[in-house]
């Protein structure tokens, strides 16, 4: 090891390391937090001059933060945030991890990463350790990140230090957080891999070295594209299902008693969030570009990108029960944000099934204790829409209300007592009755039946 590194490495194993974090989101302000209460000093940098006031005035704006911790180790002098790139002048290590988002031709759009990367070049210095965390194709940090940084002069591996870590935060989950996910980290060199494996070591319970940062990144695509197959399969068999007047849901728990070789996924509106509905096609775009035609990829995509269709039609099919078309009826969702109990509605299925409902004329008005607005921007229908308060007393003046998100805090005994009519995407409601439409399983007793 060079007599940089084992500076560096002193530095990171003493905590005298001064550590950052670019883009402080759902993955950036959780890890920050952790370095902090690890023992290093922590920097934030982010373009939102929101977020770095929020920080400044010891106050969390991610659910899974609290602002206990944020204002303690704000005050104890342990973490700050900043706008400004010049602050990576006087830092040891500096992780990044800017959003990673798909153009509208389902092309990775790398430009938050090109620009973060371009803002750190400017200040790189002999010594830095720079981990992308971003989710992001196979070569990135190779092919994109490595060539921005060396043309400052200074190469990686010998003068500054560069790995791959992703990340694997589950917003909303209770017993997995930053610091006890195993953290798998690729570097560039060997000594990339054991500096970065220093540095997170510090703050997470578990770390897995692996052999480059190419496979670094290819793991998380795996993960990611596990699930969207997994969740594709088990939306068609939904589809299916229904076709068939079977119950997915009663088919999916019975089949999980399995204790070997199996393992559930569940059916639902479509899938939601920065993750699982983007990162294959990360992989799937990189693997092209190499002549290989990733087939599982994409008839996930097409089935679950299907599904907001699927959960307009059983609408459909409901309001038909009681002779009511789409177009003219108040239909209530119930939940926007992209899965239980959380307040990101990125991506969400949601909104599909809102701007689907809106085109044929329905009235559309929600519910969700998390999302107070959905803008104008963020859905087809084009106009700000607030929550409604839904709860007890309120249900029986929608001819239609549909569980897309099945937040904790429903009333759904309410709901079923009052409502004319439910369609249920996430089998939120367990008892059968007369007035709910599940995806995935036999209409209700005794509505007409339209098999085809
Ligand atoms: N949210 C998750 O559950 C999750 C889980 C695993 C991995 N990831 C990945 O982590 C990355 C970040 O995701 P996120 O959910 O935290 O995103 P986010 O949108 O919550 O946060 C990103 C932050 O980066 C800031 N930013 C953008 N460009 C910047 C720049 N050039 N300089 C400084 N700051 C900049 C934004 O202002 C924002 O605050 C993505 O690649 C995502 O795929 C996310």
């Amino acid at each position: 090891m060079s007599a940089l590194a084992s500076v560096l490495l002193q530095k990171i194993k003493s905590r005298r390391a001064r550590t950052g974090v670019v883009g402080l989101g759902y993955v950036g302000l959780p890890l920050a937090v952790e370095l902090a209460k690890a023992g290093f000093h922590a920097t934030g940098i982010d373009l939102d001059p929101r977020k770095v006031k929020a920080i400044d005035e010891g106050r969390s704006y991610i659910p899974d933060v609290t602002t206990a911790d944020v204002q303690r180790l704000r005050d104890s002098g342990r973490l700050d945030a900043t706008t400004d790139f010049a602050v990576v002048r006087d830092l040891d290590t500096i992780n990044i991890c800017v959003p990673t988002p798909l153009r509208k031709t389902r092309d990775p759009d790398m430009s938050y990463i090109v620009s973060a990367v371009e803002s750190i070049a400017t200040h790189l210095h002999p010594g830095l350790l720079v981990s992308l965390e971003s989710t992001t194709y196979p070569g990135t940090t190779e092919e994109v990140v490595q060539p921005i940084l060396e043309a400052t002069g200074l190469k990686a591996g010998r003068d500054f230090f560069l790995a791959f870590s992703p990340e694997r935060v589950d917003p909303g989950n209770p017993t997995f957080q930053t610091h006890n996910v195993p953290k798998v980290v690729g570097g560039l060199t060997p000594t990339c891999v054991e500096l970065a494996s220093a540095l997170y070591g510090a703050a997470i319970e578990t770390i897995v070295p692996v052999s480059s940062t190419r496979v670094a990144e290819m793991v998380k695509l795996l993960e990611n594209t596990f699930r969207a197959v997994n969740i594709g399969l088990v939306n068609e068999l939904a589809l299916m299902c229904d076709r068939m007047a079977i119950d997915v849901w009663e088919v999916v728990n019975a089949a999980k008693t399995k204790p070997f070789g199996f393992m559930a996924f569940y059916p639902g509106p479509g899938l939601g969030g920065h993750c699982i509905p983007i990162d294959p096609f990360y992989l799937s775009w990189k693997a092209r570009q190499s002549g290989f035609d990733p087939r599982f990829i994409e008839l996930a995509g097409h089935i679950n990108s299907g599904m907001p269709h699927y959960v307009v039609d059983k609408i459909a099919e409901a309001l038909n029960t009681k002779r009511k078309a789409i177009n003219g009826s108040t239909v209530l969702i119930a939940g926007v944000a992209y899965k239980r109990d959380i307040d990101d509605m990125r991506e969400s299925p949601a909104l599909d099934v809102m701007g689907l409902l809106h085109a044929r004329g329905a009235q559309v008005a929600y519910a969700d204790p998390h999302v107070p607005e959905v803008h104008a921007r963020e859905w087809s229908g084009r106009v700000d829409i607030q929550a409604v308060d839904a709860g007890r007393g309120s249900y029986g003046q929608y001819d239609c209300i549909v569980i897309i998100t099945d937040h904790s805090s429903f009333d759904y005994d309410a709901m079923v007592a009052e409502s004319e009519l439910i369609v249920d995407t996430r089998n939120a409601i367990k008892a059968p009755a007369r007035n709910v439409f599940k995806l995935g399983a036999p209409r209700p007793e005794g509505e007409a039946v339209a098999l085809t």
